[in-house]
């Protein structure tokens, strides 16, 4: 008897930490994690199985759907933005081929057990592309079908995986003589620059905010890679993880799109740097832009309108960025050096 899971790839990165530790907590979902490393041990009790390998690996995909009933997956995945830049072309596998892989295992899944298999996909501000800052000012908080001429390799793979995620849980084999549903119950957000008080991102270009903050917490000096007037919206983990679950639990009707942005609080680096000198007051921060990685952010919106999330399902973030620095940051991230970063 196989038994039903949830499946999270990426399990090793920031969402897939606070993912799993939430449904822990609850304890209704049995979670298979799979990762290209090797599951941070403390996550591992939390877990039904860990598996090390990688989402282009057929065979393991196999040895997974073979042993496991799979009801919804997480599929957290990807090369992120900067590193993406160095290697697009494996970016564009692991980001691309993989989601693929994982649609068409959620289609092979429901097929067999006869349900819906829910997918939940990080897609990001990065799918925008706004053409100059000047543009970027006048925008404001930007819908989503605005402005998606994104310039990052790893924008491109988010905006057409949205698309293909859409396709499946849409429009599949349409033309086939006796049609039936994927099966494939997709449904993405697009986050904001998230910033965790346990994790830090690997390989992002919004890696600023969050480094500046760890940096300061273990009392090391931090030179900042944009300009102090570089602004996007930003948001705190346990909002990004709240959000992917109120999505995961709507009802397919409530959803008149498949992706959606979700908004946090929009700050400029500068500001980012005060709300930490605040709470750090030694911390030394200092700014050396790098003009390319500058150059992405200064593409990305200031902000997004998030009024689809809130209107169809309900969204309504509990940071602002006040409460996110006071509430749930600061106290955190000293308790966490405190302890050793254990
Ligand atoms: N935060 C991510 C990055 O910077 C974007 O999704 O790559």
């Amino acid at each position: 008897m196989r038994k039903p899971v949830t499946l999270i790839t990426g399990a090793n990165g920031e969402i897939g930490h606070g993912l799993i530790e939430h449904f822990a907590a609850g304890g209704e979902h049995q979670i298979i994690a799979l990762d290209l490393n090797p599951l941070d041990e403390r996550l591992r009790p939390h877990c039904a199985a860990a598996l090390s390998g990688d989402i282009l690996d057929q065979n393991l995909l196999q040895r997974l759907i073979s042993e496991y009933e799979i009801h919804a997956i997480y599929h957290l995945a990807a090369l992120l933005s900067t590193r993406a830049e160095y290697t697009p072309d494996t970016a564009h596998r692991v980001n691309v081929e993989g989601t693929l892989n994982l649609l068409r295992l959620a289609h092979e899944q429901s097929r067999w057990h006869g349900h819906p298999v829910k997918f939940l996909f990080p897609s990001s501000i990065a799918v925008y592309g706004l053409p100059d800052v000047a543009t970027k000012e006048r925008a404001g908080r930007v819908r989503e079908t605005d402005f998606n001429f994104p310039t990052t390799m790893y924008g491109c793979n988010k905006l057409y995986c949205e698309q293909l995620g859409r396709y499946y849980a849409l429009h599949y084999r349409q033309l086939a003589a006796e049609r039936v549903p994927s099966g494939v119950d997709f449904r993405a957000i697009r986050f904001p620059g998230l910033i965790s008080a346990f994790t830090l991102p690997t390989g992002g270009t919004s890696d600023y905010a969050p480094e500046m903050l760890h940096h300061a917490a273990q009392g090391k000096p931090y030179a900042c890679f944009v300009p102090p007037r570089a602004r996007i919206p930003f948001m705190a983990m346990p909002d990004g993880i709240r959000a992917l679950l109120e999505l995961a639990a709507a009802q397919t009707e409530q959803l008149s799109q498949r992706a959606y942005n979700i908004g946090g609080f929009s700050l400029s680096a500068e500001e980012v740097r005060g709300l930490v000198l605040r709470a750090f007051p030694d911390a030394k921060i200092t700014f050396e832009p790098d003009a390319p990685r500058a150059a992405i952010v200064d593409t990305w919106p200031a902000d997004v309108d998030d009024n689809a999330a809130r209107r169809d399902w309900g969204w309504s973030p509990r940071y602002d960025a006040q409460r996110a620095f006071d509430g749930y940051l600061v106290p955190n991230i000293a308790a966490y050096y405190q302890r050793g970063g254990r």
